[in-house]
């Protein structure tokens, strides 16, 4: 094995964090282990603010899980209203800056304030305890209110990220029944206006549980209105009293849904419940990102992804932290807008994906060179392996060597960090998200479920119930069963695989099944495939994962058509727009080669996996054995060496 370098805490660093030293970590680690259901609940005793108390800590009907059982709580009360009440009305909530320029802060009084009205805004427009609402929003600070607001009544929100299409919308509003749509005119990206309300008016076409449209005027851009239907969010809000009871909920009431790609061509509705969720969300923040209050955070993800849910709106916000929240693209109108906003700020923790870092290193060290970044005293890294050279160069030319790098491991389904260093006590190793939290059992096992040896690679599984685990699939409890479930049952199955070094350190490999991450967001190839086939001229498609040097991987597309004459490069060029219209913008593939027939076992499977290694090696040496028609895969080769 090549050698790997070792970080550990600086003596400063150890010496004023939330967790000092690794036998502070392994305290905490044991007494989880040991006994899981005291050491949640006295952290839940003490973290979140209970309307009434809980009976018992844990109950475990497999897969079926509940956490602070009997108890109510409120997640909004205990993002803004517990801090209001300890006397920090004053202190700010959010640094806001749009891309255009434009800035505000919000302190935690004004947040409930904001919160209260709007909320009473859609009490008087009849959403009620138990409704759905989607937002679909961009990154302004009432992307934040809605959520809060919906949590504020017990309405379950599920936010659909602004990249999505209208066809993806509909999808997502259908699936969940929602009866409100909180969205804005649009907002600014790359210096456009990026335009949200049309795509709701095209999904609601199909969509007769909506009841109102909420909508807010971010670019003031041209909107129409359906009478009756659709409501601006000032005339909501408008004349509303700033006081709204927090709506006591059961621990177990269903805060959000999010959709997240599966393998197959349906999404799945990933249900988070609330106190169980709220509490790791809090935690987390403590150990992972050492949050002090004095702190200016910033994570960089958008809320439409569950990295905005869990490390902007519900774990940050339950600890009162400051925060900087960003509407627009790094890269605008420089490729030093992200470092101007660090120092302007004073920003002190940081947060991004990888991807976001290759393609920064990019555009060269002067831009990060031109700004006082000595603010900072914390990085983060999310959403897919970070290779060692872009981890040096986050380390050393953001962080000036002084700043450690949590690596942070965790999906979707798992609600909060599951695998990342504690940065005051773990040493660092460069790519490695190095141990667990406490109270996460994660193991690489075979397909026994026996643990494989120290550097033997597995799949990464997590033996117990955490409390921010995923409750079920909305709607669908068999397919939560089946997916996470059935392989090794009584444990979760990640779906990634992984290996352990001799330190006990995880290091993440990547998905074993058909799930893309490019750019650190999840795709299913199946979900492209059946966007694809939906155009008229395709007959058949596969699609795979091809490594890229900035997203990690993209989105490569093989593709048989209908008899007929088509111009291979016009047709090429409108397969990539209309998987753009049928998914998103960033669902959009790089590449799309055109073939006679596809590499298919005499089953007549599609074999996916001679088509990754054809992308990526250029030519296949695995077993075809199986394979129908060796041909095939000789033609696509070659096709690929003609072009290139
Ligand atoms: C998948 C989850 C977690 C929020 C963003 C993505 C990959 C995520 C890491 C990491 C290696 C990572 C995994 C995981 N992944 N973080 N630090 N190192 N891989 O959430 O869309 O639910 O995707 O992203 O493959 O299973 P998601």
């Amino acid at each position: 094995m090549s050698q790997v370098n070792v970080y550990p805490p600086s003596a400063e660093f150890v010496e004023r964090a939330n967790v000092s030293g690794m036998e502070a970590y392994k305290a905490l680690y044991k007494r989880a282990a040991e006994k899981p259901e005291e050491f949640w609940g006295e952290l839940a005793k003490e973290k979140i603010s209970w309307m009434e108390p809980f009976s018992h800590v844990f109950e475990w009907e497999p897969p079926f899980a509940k956490w602070f059982v009997g108890g109510k709580t409120n997640a909004c009360f205990n993002c803004v209203d517990r801090h209001v009440l300890a006397g920090h009305g004053e202190k700010v909530a959010l640094l806001f800056e749009g891309e255009p320029g434009d800035t505000r802060k919000v302190t935690y009084s004004e947040l409930l304030a904001d919160i209260s009205r709007f909320a009473n805004g859609l009490l008087k427009l009849g959403v009620k305890t138990g409704d759905r609402a989607i937002i679909y929003m961009p990154m302004i600070p009432e992307a934040v209110v809605a959520m809060l607001a919906c949590a504020r009544l017990g309405v379950t929100h599920s936010v659909v990220f602004g990249g999505f299409s209208s066809e993806a919308l509909k999808a997502r509003i259908q699936d969940l029944g929602a009866k409100l749509v909180i969205t804005a005119d649009g907002g600014w990206r790359r210096g456009k206006e990026i335009k949200l309300k049309p795509a709701v008016d095209e999904a609601l076409n199909d969509c007769p549980t909506v009841e109102s449209v909420v909508v807010c005027a971010r670019t003031k851009g041209s909107v129409e209105m359906v009478h009756g239907r659709d409501h601006w969010w000032h005339a909501v809000e408008a004349g509303q009293s700033e006081n709204c009871p927090a709506v006591p909920l059961d621990s177990e009431h269903p805060l959000f849904v999010l959709y997240t790609s599966g393998t197959t061509g349906k999404p799945k509705g990933i249900l988070h419940t609330t106190a169980g969720y709220l509490l790791q969300a809090a935690m987390t923040m403590e150990w992972v990102f050492d949050l002090k209050a004095d702190d200016i955070y910033w994570c960089t993800a958008d809320i439409g992804w569950v990295t905005g849910h869990s490390y902007i709106v519900y774990g940050p916000m339950s600890r009162g932290a400051t925060q900087i929240i960003y509407e627009g693209a790094p890269d605008t109108p420089g490729f030093d807008r992200w470092w101007k906003i660090v120092a302007h700020f004073k920003a002190t923790v940081f947060y991004t994906s990888p991807t976001a870092i290759r393609a920064l290193i990019r555009q060269g060290n002067q831009w990060p060179e031109a700004h006082d970044l000595s603010s900072l005293r914390l990085l983060g890294s999310v959403g897919e392996p970070i290779n060692p050279a872009a981890w040096e160069w986050y380390y050393n030319v953001i962080g000036k060597g002084r700043c450690p790098i949590v690596d942070t491991w965790w999906q979707t389904e798992t609600g909060t960090i599951l695998i990342a260093p504690m940065p005051g006590a773990v040493p660092l190793k460069p790519g490695s998200g190095t141990l667990p939290m406490p109270g996460v059992m994660a193991d690489v096992v075979d397909l026994d479920g026996n643990s494989v040896g120290a550097n033997q690679e597995g799949y990464l599984i997590v033996r117990r119930p955490w409390p921010s685990m995923v409750r079920t699939i909305w709607g669908d409890p068999q397919r939560f069963q089946d997916q996470y479930w059935s392989r090794l049952p009584g444990n979760y199955f990640t779906g990634d695989a992984a290996r352990r070094d001799e330190d006990g350190y995880f290091w993440v490999l990547g998905r074993v099944d058909d799930v893309l991450n490019v750019s650190g967001h999840r795709l299913s190839t199946m979900e492209v495939e059946s966007a694809l086939v939906r155009h008229p001229a395709v007959a058949e498609a596969a699609v795979v994962g091809k490594p890229h040097e900035i997203t990690g991987q993209s989105v490569c597309c093989f593709v048989t058509l209908k008899k007929g004459d088509f111009d291979h490069e016009a047709l090429g060029k409108e397969l990539r727009q209309w998987v753009g219209h049928e998914i998103g913008a960033f669902a959009r593939p790089e590449e799309i080669r055109f073939s006679d027939a596809l590499p298919k076992t005499r089953s007549g499977k599609i074999m996916r996996r001679l088509l990754r290694e054809l992308v990526t090696n250029n030519t296949v040496a695995g077993d075809v054995t199986t394979l129908e028609d060796l041909s095939v895969i000789t033609k696509l080769a070659a096709q690929h060496d003609d072009e290139a």
